[in-house]
């Protein structure tokens, strides 16, 4: 697929079908992924990949992150939350590494992994899967964090959730750039 159209074509697939999808396809999104530009080449996306009853794990530590904060939470919005991450059948969550050197600056760390992201999602249009980036408050949450082995403070900054798309997507139409643009 030509740059331009896939860009322009790519859009959020948040229904997919549950059916897995062959490791060799989502090996070939995380190498997408690692394509991205990154100041000093440090690399500072992390990937990690859930599928199968990992994501049942994802959808536990969300549900007891929920009754922390809500004691009062009903049994359906426990079952609700954990089955968020059922949604597909593949999840790439995206944490973001800490500057470990004084040269290296936290918020291009958090842009190289968002550029990341953009590649997933334009490798898995390309593949002609459906994909959708979220984030939510889980994103924000120190248990979910946790579940992932990273520290409170530690960016997580996507759940990209990946199928095979099931229907059409919704379009949100895009406005021209005109209004973003500055010309000097
Ligand atoms: C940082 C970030 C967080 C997002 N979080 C969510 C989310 O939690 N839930 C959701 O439905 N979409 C989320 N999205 C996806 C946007 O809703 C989607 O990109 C937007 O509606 C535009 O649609 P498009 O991707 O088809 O152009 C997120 C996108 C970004 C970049």
């Amino acid at each position: 697929m030509e740059t331009f159209d896939a860009i322009r074509s790519r859009h959020s697939i948040a229904k997919v079908k549950l059916d897995a999808l062959p490791r060799e396809m989502i090996e070939k999104l995380l190498d997408a992924g690692n394509q991205a530009p990154n100041h000093h080449r440090v690399r500072p996306w992390r990937f990690f990949v859930l599928t199968g009853e990992a994501r049942a794990r994802l959808g536990d530590a969300m549900a007891a992150s929920l009754l922390d904060r809500e004691p009062t939470a009903t049994p359906e919005q426990l079952d609700k939350t954990r089955a968020l991450p059922l949604r597909a059948p593949v999840i790439i969550a995206v944490s973001v590494d800490a500057p470990t050197e004084e040269r290296i600056v936290a918020i291009e760390n958090v842009c190289a992994a968002a550029a990341a992201c953009q590649n997933i999602l334009l490798a898995a249009h390309e593949l002609g899967l459906g994909a959708i980036w979220r984030t939510g408050v889980w994103a924000r949450d120190a248990k979910v964090k946790e579940f992932f082995g990273l520290a409170p403070e530690l960016d997580l900054i996507a759940f990209i959730y990946v199928g095979i798309p099931d229907g059409e997507p919704k379009i949100n139409e895009r406005p021209p750039a005109e209004d973003r643009v500055t010309w000097l």
